[in-house]
């Protein structure tokens, strides 16, 4: 307290004032931070309240197209509210002295950072992180990527990422939850708890921030920053849960997405940053656009820059990234009527209170402790999670004839793009990792197998044939090491000692960069030259398990039908190659379920497992049928489905039994079902229940994700689960957008994935 006294003295200055005009209509339930920032607030110029409003990009980081330049003179002009892409506690400390000491105010800046899977130590990328459907897990890898991210200064996240996408085209999936709005929304939650923590002004939480609001997933053909239109029914119901679950559970900030909406980008889109995300969801802290987003509405046809900075002020946006459109043209803007200062003010306090709560202006130093960035970045103990992360996100895709989990003996083959390289370990978005310090698989498999098994190498084939393909996807430090041998020589070294092998393990599939951001594929197949080398080593007869890398579902249906044991391992994380090399190895069962549906080609694209029913269904288990909602030349099933995943268990399911068949009004409805570990090893299940709404005023989808437990059973052992049920569990946003329940028959559903489900029915009324 006695240094905000002693700040507010200082800032104390002779200067002409710029009053305050809008005085915020409700308190923020702090009186003493509103008292603050108003104290504040009063001694600052127009100019000052604008750079609060600034958050360029400091440049040790490239994550978009533009550079900001000439950032420390404008730190000391207080033309800066925060920067992003800067890290250590050194460079992060002298711009903060730039900010406290040298410029008028002395306002300390917000230092951002995309700390999206793990800061230094990297966790699996997200959707492996939300494969493994344990929500403990979840909470604690943003918990520790806070700890690491705040000890090297920075404490803002622009995290979660919770864009539903049915799309695997889409590169960023790779970024999500996935495809399910029940999930997504559990995942959002346990991302910001972990971040926030219950204080954020401790020295080891930091802000979170909810992204990219909204439908960033849905960007038309799977092409990145692609228009985004959908109804506002299906909008409600099926993608906005994750950001309003992020919301309520009290996430700091918001960032905007790039598309459009109703024709209208997201960052001046006052329907929805106002209208929703303000009145309806109750938001009040920072929104925060995208990279460039506000410039860019020029070439979305919006205007010049005074008109879209103009436009985003107006619609709720807050703090404009990178294109310092609000810095250079809402002064104009002013002086011509087109937005008010009470928007200005409205947006400067946000961002003040936002540093406020973060204890920034009690210590602006606080995330700057030279002794915590020695000792609480990448720790053996981080390192030991990041291994435990990774397993659990593994998901068994096939196991045929029991190949895995291997002996620990005789010879192996250890082929593939995959094979020997750390550095694509961690997968896209990792920018703080350390790629020289993650574990590939080979050295996985050598530190975990020891002396015991012969381990041959040979790369066997590039991740793709074509050069320029490969200079697209190894960038950002993740190099592919293209091999520029004859394709068939290098299979032929490849196969000489997957003839000297007891088993072949393949390591192949994308590389980091070929998902994630301005990453979209139109073919989701595994490369033609991987494909010959799987071919090549399965003629030779040796059992292949491939361990596939991956940022999306990909369409495989060839492997699937032909590789005996499939792992799919997305791109793991800093200790990917000790965690692959305990699964394969059994000294961890695989758990993993899939968070996204894998297609059997991308013509089927969207396919997701909460679609509707038609009025022209197929049968189930059929194929086509004329007049029938099908293709000519594929089913409708996918190829793996929705919260599938496969064990070195086995788990049985009793059938579902329920409390009660009839209910009527808010009551509370058990549902239980025995599940038996029949199987030979020990390993966890994930149990998932699915509810169909028979009969709806509108539309009702096949089945609904409405509750999971990720469980751990001993071999042979049995436990009974139970899921509760309430009316709340049956509600869903009807025509006129009024989120409740209809009275009906309801289909309880019980399984290991969404495609094997055990049902029973009940009647409620109202
Ligand atoms: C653009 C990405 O869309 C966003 O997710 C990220 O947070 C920003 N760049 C900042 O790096």
């Amino acid at each position: 307290m006695r240094r905000h006294i002693t700040l507010l003295l200082m800032i104390l200055l002779a200067v002409a004032c710029q009053p305050e005009n809008n005085k915020k209509s409700r308190g923020s339930g702090d009186p003493e931070m509103d008292r603050f920032i108003s104290g504040l607030m009063k001694q600052m110029t127009l100019e000052e309240k604008l750079g609060q409003l600034n958050l360029p990009a400091s440049g040790d980081i490239m994550t978009g197209q533009t550079k900001s330049t000439g950032i420390a003179a404008k730190i000391r002009e207080g033309k800066v509210g925060g920067l992003f892409n800067i890290r250590t506690v050194e460079k992060i400390r002298e711009v903060q002295r730039i900010a406290v000491e040298e410029s008028r105010m002395k306002i300390p800046l917000i230092i951002a950072m995309d700390v999206i899977h793990g800061y230094r130590t990297a966790f699996p990328i997200p959707l492996g992180v939300s494969t493994t459907w344990d929500m403990e897990l979840v909470e604690k890898s943003a918990r520790m990527a806070a700890q690491e991210a705040t000890a090297d200064g920075i404490c803002w996240t622009f995290s979660p990422m919770v864009d539903i996408s049915r799309d695997p085209r889409w590169g960023r999936v790779s970024e999500g939850s996935g495809e399910d709005p029940y999930l997504g929304s559990r995942i959002a939650e346990a991302m910001v708890r972990g971040y926030q923590g219950d204080d954020l002004s401790a020295n080891n939480t930091m802000l979170a921030c909810v992204k990219h609001f909204a439908l960033y997933g849905a960007s038309e053909a799977g092409r990145d920053y692609n228009t985004t239109d959908m109804s506002r029914i299906r909008m409600f119901n099926e993608f906005m849960p994750p950001y309003q679950a992020a919301i309520d559970a009290g996430v700091g900030s918001v960032m905007t997405s790039f598309n459009e909406i109703d024709g209208i980008p997201a960052s001046a889109n006052k329907w929805l940053m106002s209208d929703l995300l303000r009145d309806q969801w109750g938001f009040e802290g920072p929104v925060v656009t995208d990279y460039t987003a506000i410039m860019e509405m020029t070439d979305h046809g919006l205007g010049d820059l005074q008109q879209v900075s103009a436009l985003a002020l107006q619609a709720g946006v807050d703090m404009d990234m990178v294109s310092e459109g609000f810095l250079n043209t809402l002064k104009q803007s002013l002086d011509e009527g087109k937005v008010t200062m009470a928007q200005v003010d409205q947006a400067c306090r946000r961002i003040l209170e936002a540093k406020y709560r973060l204890g920034l202006f009690e210590d602006p130093y606080r995330y700057c402790d030279e002794e915590r960035s020695k000792t609480e970045i990448f720790t053996d103990a981080n390192r030991q999670f990041a291994r435990e992360i990774a397993a659990a996100s593994f998901v068994l895709m096939k196991n045929e004839g029991g190949v895995l989990p291997l002996k620990k003996g005789g010879t192996l083959a250890l082929v593939g793009p995959m094979a020997d390289n750390t550095e694509n370990m961690p997968g896209t978005w990792s920018v703080a990792a350390d790629f020289s310090q993650s574990t590939s698989v080979r050295k996985g498999l050598e530190a975990v197998a020891g002396s015991e098994v012969k381990i041959l190498y040979a790369k066997g084939s590039n991740v793709v044939q074509d050069t320029l393909l490969d200079s697209r996807i190894s960038i950002f430090g993740k190099p592919t090491y293209f091999d520029k041998r004859d394709p068939a020589v290098m299979i032929r070294e490849a196969v000489a000692a997957a003839m000297k092998a007891d088993v072949v393990v393949a390591a192949m599939g994308e590389s980091a960069e070929m998902s994630g951001e301005c990453s979209s594929r139109s073919d989701i197949t595994l490369p033609a030259c991987q494909r010959d080398l799987l071919k090549a080593l399965l003629a030779t007869g040796k059992p292949v398990v491939m361990v596939l890398f991956t940022g999306r579902p990909l369409a495989i249906p060839w492997e699937a039908a032909h590789v005996p044991a499939i792992l799919n391992v997305w791109f793991p994380g800093t200790e990917g190659g000790h965690a692959i090399a305990d699964v394969l190895f059994g000294a961890v069962n695989p758990s993993g379920k899939l968070s996204a549906t894998w297609p059997q080609n991308v013509g089927q694209v969207p396919l997701f497992y909460n679609h509707k029913n038609t009025g022209r269904p197929l049968a189930p288990g059929s194929w086509f049928q004329k007049f029938r909602s099908n293709y000519l030349d594929v089913p409708n099933e996918p190829l793996f489905p929705f919260g599938y995943g496969l064990s070195y268990s086995t788990f049985t399911y009793g059938d579902p039994k329920l409390s009660a068949e009839q209910l009527s009004g808010n009551a509370t409805l058990t549902l239980s079902v025995d599940l038996t570990n029949s199987g030979p090893a020990d390993g966890a299940e994930v149990v998932q229940l699915y509810i169909r709404d028979l009969v709806g005023s509108v539309t009702r989808p096949v089945k609904e994700l409405k509750g999971f437990q990720k469980v751990f059973l001993k071999a042979g052992e049995t436990r009974t689960i139970t899921f509760t049920v309430t009316p709340e569990e049956l509600k869903f946003y009807n025509s006129g957008l009024v989120y409740d329940w209809e009275p009906g028959d309801f289909d309880l559903m019980v399984g290991g994935n969404s495609d094997a489900v055990k049902t029973a029915r009940v009647n409620w009324t109202k």
